[in-house]
């Protein structure tokens, strides 16, 4: 981004990714400023769902010119995310005469962040997104690291491009709309990073939960907390853009957490089930001697301090969970491998590969 184009915008986070993110309450006031300094365009495709967009997309609307600009939506929910919706919103851009001069604006959670995402990944072979997340998770995960996808009956995320956006707009004024349990959410996302980066950050993020619990997106410790989450993202993603090597580490908490929501067939929310994902793997790490004595009971008293489960629910099988981790893609034939802490802020990188193989007879020891 050239300086002149940017004078007149709020600072961007110093991050290594070559996009800005922003994140200050108030600045998607500034959205159209943003796009048109990264991503100037003919036209301008909203991408929303419903609910979001009963609540923000008027705003975003407004600041575009109202006969070059359009709200796309789709109803809310990760069922939504499919190639059928993909194929509905990539007809209406064509039906529309949107060409490669569009810029798509993706205003929503991670499901409208990966599915718009995936549509400007391949329309007309690729157009600029500008993400605009509005849940915490998305906010602190998903917006960042160019991921974009559509699920399958065989499985989600399965159909996909890496399509980095030319800007992230965070605002956590937006996250004010947002149900609890979905804030919640993020927040096991935010302890994750911790966990594997930063133990300062771990603490910060301690001393703010109850400021949080009480007040909610209010919380002024918000904003400065979700630049150091995404502060701590963008560095594992620039290191490791294609998941081969440290990118994994992201993937803490996440082999139990998948396998869970696989059992409950995801009736239980992504945040819910890595908290309880990262307890299990942190106990798993301290059996096998990789993590410090204390981990998993560090981990276990955040988690429980930020209102999230803490333990798998009682009705899920233990033999079950462990089936159920064998259906993870990124479980390469062999055993099922984990990111594991030594402690908290360092991931153990088992040789540069960052995760280890661990044997079903371990984990159904640490599950019983
Ligand atoms: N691309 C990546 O790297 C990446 C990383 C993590 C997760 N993801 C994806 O993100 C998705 C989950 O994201 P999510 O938890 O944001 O789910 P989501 O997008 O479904 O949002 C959750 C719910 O909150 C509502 N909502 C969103 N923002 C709101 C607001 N400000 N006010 C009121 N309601 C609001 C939505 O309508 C929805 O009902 C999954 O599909 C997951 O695969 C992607
Ligand atoms: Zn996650």
């Amino acid at each position: 981004v050239d300086a002149p184009r940017t004078a007149l915008l709020p600072a961007p986070v110093p991050l290594p990714i070559p996009y800005p993110v922003f994140v200050r309450a108030g600045v998607v006031d500034q959205l159209h400023a943003i796009v048109d300094a990264v991503a100037p365009a003919h036209r301008y495709a909203i991408i929303s769902d419903l609910s979001v967009a009963s609540h923000h997309a008027a705003a975003v609307q407004r600041q575009f010119p109202t006969d070059r600009t359009r709200l796309f939506t789709i109803p809310p929910g990760e069922h939504e995310k499919t190639r059928a919706r993909w194929a509905e919103l990539t007809d209406a851009l064509l039906d529309w005469g949107a060409g490669r001069d569009t810029t798509v604006v993706a205003l929503g959670g991670g499901v409208v962040g990966d599915l718009a995402g995936f549509v400007a990944a391949t329309y007309m072979r690729g157009i600029p997104v500008v993400q605009v997340p509005t849940t915490l998770l998305a906010m602190v995960d998903a917006s960042v690291g160019g991921k974009t996808a559509v699920d399958t009956p065989q499985g989600k995320n399965l159909v996909g491009a890496f399509h980095d956006p030319r800007a992230v707009v965070m605002d956590p004024a937006l996250l004010a709309t947002l149900s609890l349990p979905d804030l919640r959410s993020g927040l096991a996302e935010m302890i994750k990073h911790g966990v594997l980066a930063d133990r300062a950050y771990f603490d910060a993020l301690l001393v703010a939960l109850p400021d949080i619990r009480a007040l909610g997106a209010h919380a002024p410790q918000f904003a400065s907390l979700i630049a150091g989450s995404v502060a701590i993202k963008a560095a594992v993603v620039a290191e490791d853009h294609k998941e081969h090597g440290r990118r994994q580490t992201l993937n803490f908490g996440h082999t139990i957490a998948h396998a869970i929501e696989r059992v409950l067939e995801y009736r239980i929310l992504h945040g819910e089930a890595v908290a309880i994902g990262m307890i299990v793997e942190a106990r798993l790490a301290e059996r096998l001697k990789i993590a410090e004595p204390g981990t998993a009971d560090t981990v276990e008293s955040i988690v429980r301090t930020a209102g999230l489960p803490a333990a798998i629910p009682r009705h899920i099988a233990a033999a079950e969970l462990l089936a159920a981790t064998r259906g993870d893609k990124k479980n390469r034939a062999g055993g099922v491998r984990y990111s594991l802490p030594c402690s908290i802020g360092n991931m153990d990188s088992a040789d540069g590969s960052w995760s280890v193989a661990v044997e079903d007879s371990v984990v159904r020891d640490v599950l019983a």
